[in-house]
């Protein structure tokens, strides 16, 4: 056999995910409900239609166990409606305990299918519970496939920022699967507005910003801080939970801007908060040396 049969073309092109029709009230519930995991914010618009027909319903009685520890895993499960525990039984005293309790739009069952490993817990409906499952092979061609691309893509990136040099590889490769990009087409863009609440912390990835910060209200915004790429802002809202400092615009026709959520970055970033804090300290020279 040839080489190109084991190829990733073919290998592609052989797959066919399956379709269970949906109306468009639960492919909308499926979305919002995929949303905030990282491992569907990569997927493009057609993959998340296929993985969406892709996932089949399944009623569970309460107590029905559907994931059984230190099985094999063959498809991941969203929860539609109801309730499920994860129970970890240890080896040595072969106690049993409930180590994470699912609501609906909760995921589980995905460790199995992203590492290829056997089920690390038991889950268990405790109420009558409507689930989507979602087979192994589409969970892999598809949505595996797109994750990893995205945390390829943007790990050696990451890897070069300054402010994240001390992260280990695993730490790194969450950001990637966590960061999103905004695009800006436009010189002048706001990315942020001086006071406004804030919740994203942005690295830049290609183009150009600017910091500029009103010092006395109602006089003219003053140049604070140039960014290029690698640079990051918009740390300080979150830190400190309070509005935004200064503004950032683009000054870059385009401009690509990585950026996390507040509970992403406290989750992924706690550690950095000292040296933020530290570099921080710059603001307080940076209008006198820029202006
Ligand atoms: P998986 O290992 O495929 O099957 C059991 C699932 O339980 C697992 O994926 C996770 O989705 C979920 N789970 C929740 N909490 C834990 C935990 N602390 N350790 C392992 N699995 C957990
Ligand atoms: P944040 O206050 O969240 O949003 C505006 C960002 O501009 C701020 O975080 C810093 O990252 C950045 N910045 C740059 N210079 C200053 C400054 N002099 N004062 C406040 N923020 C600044």
């Amino acid at each position: 056999m040839s080489a190109e049969a084991y190829g990733v073309w073919n290998k592609k092109a052989s797959f066919t995910a399956p379709v269970y029709e949906k109306t468009p009230e639960q492919s909308a519930r499926i979305i919002k409900c995929l949303e905030p995991s990282f491992l569907f914010q990569a997927l493009d618009k057609a993959e998340m239609q296929t993985v969406i027909l892709a996932f089949k319903e399944k009623v569970c009685q309460s107590g029905d166990r559907i994931i059984e520890q230190g099985a094999d895993g063959n498809s991941m499960f969203l929860i539609e409606d109801g309730t499920f525990d994860c129970i970890i039984k240890f080896k040595n005293t072969g106690e049993e305990k409930v180590v994470k309790s699912c609501k609906q739009g909760d995921v589980f069952g995905e460790l199995a299918l992203l590492y290829n490993c056997p089920r690390a817990a038991s889950v268990q409906a405790t109420s009558t519970s409507t689930v989507w499952e979602l087979d192994r092979d589409t969970f892999s061609n598809v949505v595996k496939e797109a994750a990893s691309n995205k945390r390829n893509k943007y790990t050696d990136f990451l890897k070069k920022v300054n402010v994240l040099s001390n992260m280990a590889d695993y730490e790194i490769m969450s950001v990637a699967d966590a960061a999103k990009v905004e695009e800006f087409t436009e010189k002048d863009s706001v990315v942020i507005k001086q006071g406004d609440p804030g919740d994203r912390f942005f690295i830049l990835l290609e183009g150009e910003c600017e910091a500029r910060k009103v010092f006395v209200p109602g006089s003219e915004a003053q140049k604070v801080m140039s960014y290029k790429v690698g640079d990051y802002f918009g740390e300080l809202a979150l830190l400190n939970n309070d509005n935004r400092g200064a503004s950032v615009y683009t000054t870059s026709p385009t401009c690509k801007l990585l950026y996390m959520d507040r509970k992403s970055f406290g989750r992924l970033c706690g550690n950095l908060e000292d040296i933020l804090r530290r570099e921080a300290k710059r603001y307080e020279t940076s209008a006198s040396s820029n202006s």
